[in-house]
């Protein structure tokens, strides 16, 4: 084993969040300036990591991050090291809790370090099926989306089971990303849609594949460069998704600013509770107004992301 670093970034949800758990289709996008990265050292000493969200001995880690630690502990005797001393260094950009995928992201990297420190050759189906020992720990039922989308150089149309694809993105419009500086639990919102559909199946069964029905006018209107039609579909997403209880006083609050800004649609993004929204504008002045608008409504911070990103990789 020899020190290497592995990298990640974070990830917004387009559209198809929640009901990517249950088969439906997904759009996501990598946010490649908000970067993650795992450093791994070899030491003679314990097994330790280093990293914003938690720094202690692997062994001492308490919840959610037992989920790295079995994860790392499976990574280890796969290398047939269980014993190693090492010192792991999380460096993250991503908010935690936030909807960003920064949980998926740490998973990502810290594959990709210790594929590296042993020296071996990594291909995406085994990186996303180790990325699930630890995504299965903090919700249970995970579609995959985050994993794969945090590991991608381009923006992914996505369904549980099958290989993510890339899907193409118009070069003009942006997305503001806004946080409402609320904590969103995957956890308890996969949970709480999974009491819904358990409870009342036949009134909850159409809202899921409702939002699977605008994922798929989201990608013909991606394929058209058509941001109007895409708006309307990330705002009917977001009916559906307020319907199950998954917004939030401070989402409506945002979304509700940037469509009276000038957004073609918005929407909370990830598994909602809090953490943040999207909204989607057409043009570089309406972002900007958007911006303006999210921070005077309360967002705890906010981000730009240029369509013109997702091609120019
Ligand atoms: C969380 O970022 C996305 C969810 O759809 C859960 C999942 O896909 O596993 C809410």
């Amino acid at each position: 084993m020899h020190q290497a670093k592995g990298a990640s970034c974070a990830k917004i949800i387009l559209i198809g969040e929640h009901a990517v758990v249950y088969g439906q289709p997904a759009i996501a996008l990598p946010i490649k300036s908000i970067k993650l990265t795992a450093t791994v050292t070899p030491t003679a000493g314990p097994q330790v990591i280093h990293s914003t969200f938690y720094s202690g001995r692997l062994a001492a880690a308490q919840p959610p991050f037992t989920g790295l630690t079995k994860l790392i502990k499976q990574l280890l005797t796969f290398f047939s090291a269980a014993q190693q001393g090492f010192d792991l260094m999380i460096d993250s950009a991503l908010p935690a809790e936030r909807g960003m995928g920064s949980s998926a992201a740490c998973a990502i990297a810290i594959i990709r370090a210790f594929y590296g420190a042993f020296d071996t050759p990594l291909d995406r189906p085994t990186l996303l099926n180790w990325a699930a020992v630890s995504e299965k720990a903090i919700h249970g039922n995970p579609s995959g989306l985050d994993a794969a989308t945090t590991s991608a150089e381009r923006p992914q149309w996505f369904i549980r089971g099958e290989a993510p694809k890339p899907i193409h993105f118009p070069t003009r419009g942006f997305l503001v990303i806004a946080d409402t500086g609320e904590i969103g639990q995957t956890g308890a919102a996969v949970g709480h849609v999974a009491d819904l559909l358990r409870r009342d199946h036949t009134k909850f069964q159409p809202v899921i594949e409702h939002i699977g029905s605008a994922s798929r006018k989201a990608a013909v209107a991606l394929a058209q460069d058509d941001l109007k039609a895409l708006g309307t579909q990330l705002t009917v997403a977001q009916t559906a998704l307020a319907q199950m209880g998954v917004s939030a006083a401070s989402l409506d609050r945002l979304i509700e600013a940037a469509i009276q800004a000038g957004a073609l649609g918005a929407k909370l993004t990830g598994s909602g509770q809090g953490g943040c929204m999207i909204a989607l504008a057409a043009d570089h002045a309406t972002a900007h107004a958007v911006v303006q608008a999210l921070t005077v409504a309360g967002a705890a911070a906010t981000w730009t992301y240029d369509f013109a990103e997702s091609e120019a990789l």
